[in-house]
């Protein structure tokens, strides 16, 4: 009988990509996937530790298949990702009916791990800190219109809020040749849009594996050229380092969609030299404004951490102030959370949680004001959207993102999937465009 597989991933979409990797190795080995863990023969949570809250869904979710494994004992139950770095045995301790424990430098080992618990029937653990020994070229990828595609891994800017560079390891990027050939390969597949994943993309190329030089404003304008596609995204640029060719990159070339996720974390310059960012308010300020002048219609995102160790009420206001000078399309707003390893998490967390959640619902309270100004401007004018399929609140509406990353639902059918299609905006609903598809 098939063995089935399912496969949980939290976090960012680097982690995305590893669990759809890990899936198709296994896939290659003969799995299935199940539609749900209940009917699956082997669970696994692909984990995310960026902050505390993450991890405490994982911790619960797992929790509740003690039951499941102890009328199924042949289950085998894995933690992939970063809280198995962040964690190792401890998760053992916590949870003992988990198999196998495994960090995302032992990603292409799960197939095998696997192999030998059927064979031994005891746990687990690959937390090898070592850095993938290469790339491999896995052809599946989760059904859509987008496909991730991973271009480096790791993290070398140890920012001192970040567990990230622990779990992950130190940077290393994927050579040019190897991506483009995935790149090929998911528009033989029948995508039209890829994104291009590493936690600091802009750094691409420094540190490498083999093949000739190439830096990320050179990958986006190879992938550029790639026959057939059609749209290019990328996550995720560190102020520090998206540099003017970068800016000339999304200028020139017509794929590379109007959209700069640029996470600034602070508007303080205290607060983000501790925060080891290396660079200043005004720095980024003025990445900002040459990208805007490069590319008009740049549509841009960012992060934001309130209440990091020693923020006061000014460092805050320079924050607020920074979110009215840039008007952001989009943020993401988080407490500061401490995390094992971490710099900063042997500081005092000093910072109290109810000025925290003050904090943080201003900002939010703000930036929701500013967003729906910005989704506004598009009001009655026509933007290009990658349609891809039926609405989940309503399935007559078809739902897809314009260019600048804005989600926008249209009356649609079936045979739009996957298509470019032109849709004028008569409305915005949250922050969703509502428009009609023009002929
Ligand atoms: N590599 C990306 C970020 C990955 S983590 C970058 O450098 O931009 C995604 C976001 O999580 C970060 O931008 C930051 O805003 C947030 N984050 C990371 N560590 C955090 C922590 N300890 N507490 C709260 N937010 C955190
Ligand atoms: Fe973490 Fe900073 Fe690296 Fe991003 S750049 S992953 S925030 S250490
Ligand atoms: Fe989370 Fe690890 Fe990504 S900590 S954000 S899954 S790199």
């Amino acid at each position: 009988m098939t063995k089935r597989l399912h496969v949980t991933s939290y976090g960012c979409q680097m982690n995305v990509r590893d669990g759809e990797e890990v899936a198709g190795l296994l896939m290659r080995e003969g799995y299935a996937l199940a539609p749900s863990p209940d009917e699956a023969d082997v669970i696994l949570f692909n984990t995310c530790s960026v902050r505390e809250h993450a991890e405490d869904r994982v911790w619960s979710n797992v929790g509740a298949l003690k039951t499941l494994k102890a009328s199924r004992p042949e289950l085998i139950i894995g933690i992939l990702g970063c809280m198995a770095q962040a964690h190792q045995e401890t998760i053992f301790r916590r949870m003992p009916h988990v198999d196998f424990v495994a960090g995302p430098a032992s990603l292409y080992d799960v197939p095998e791990l696997i192999e030998t618990i059927q064979e031994e029937r005891r746990p687990q653990l690959a937390v090898a800190r070592r850095r993938r020994p290469e790339f491999q070229q896995v052809s599946y990828h989760a059904s859509g219109v987008s496909a991730f595609v991973t271009i480096m891994e790791g993290c070398d800017k140890f920012c001192t809020y970040c567990i990230i560079p622990f779990t992950r390891g130190r940077e290393v990027s994927r050579p040019a040749e190897q991506v483009v050939a995935e790149v090929e390969e998911v528009v033989r597949q029948g995508f039209k849009e890829v994104m291009l994943l590493g936690q600091n993309v802009n750094s691409y190329g420094r540190r490498r594996l083999s093949g000739a030089p190439t830096t990320f404003p050179q990958l986006l304008r190879r992938v550029n050229a790639v026959p057939g596609l059609e749209r290019i995204r990328f996550i995720t640029s560190h102020p520090h380092d998206a540099d003017d060719a970068m800016v000339a990159a999304m200028r020139d070339a017509e794929h590379v969609c109007e959209h700069l996720h640029l996470p600034v974390q602070s508007g303080s310059d205290a607060v983000l030299a501790r925060m080891r960012r290396d660079y200043t308010a005004a720095d980024y300020l003025a990445k900002v404004a040459a990208l805007r002048r490069a590319v008009p219609e740049v549509a841009l995102s960012t992060d934001i951490i309130v209440g990091f160790p020693g923020e006061t009420e000014e460092d805050f206001e320079a924050t607020r102030r920074l979110l009215e000078t840039v008007r952001f399309d989009s943020a993401f707003m988080f407490n500061y959370s401490p995390r094992p390893m971490a710099k900063a998490s042997q500081w005092e967390n000093d910072v109290p949680p109810e000025v925290k959640d003050r904090r943080l619902q201003a900002l939010l309270a703000l930036q929701e004001t500013i967003g729906r100004e910005r989704d506004r401007a598009w009001l009655g004018r026509t933007v290009e959207v990658l349609a891809e399929g039926p609405s989940p609140k309503n399935p007559a509406d078809w739902t897809g993102r314009a260019r600048d990353n804005r989600h926008v639902v249209f009356p649609g059918g079936l045979e739009l999937t996957g298509q470019l299609v032109r849709v004028r905006v008569h409305e915005i609903r949250g922050h969703t465009l509502v428009g009609t598809v023009m002929g």
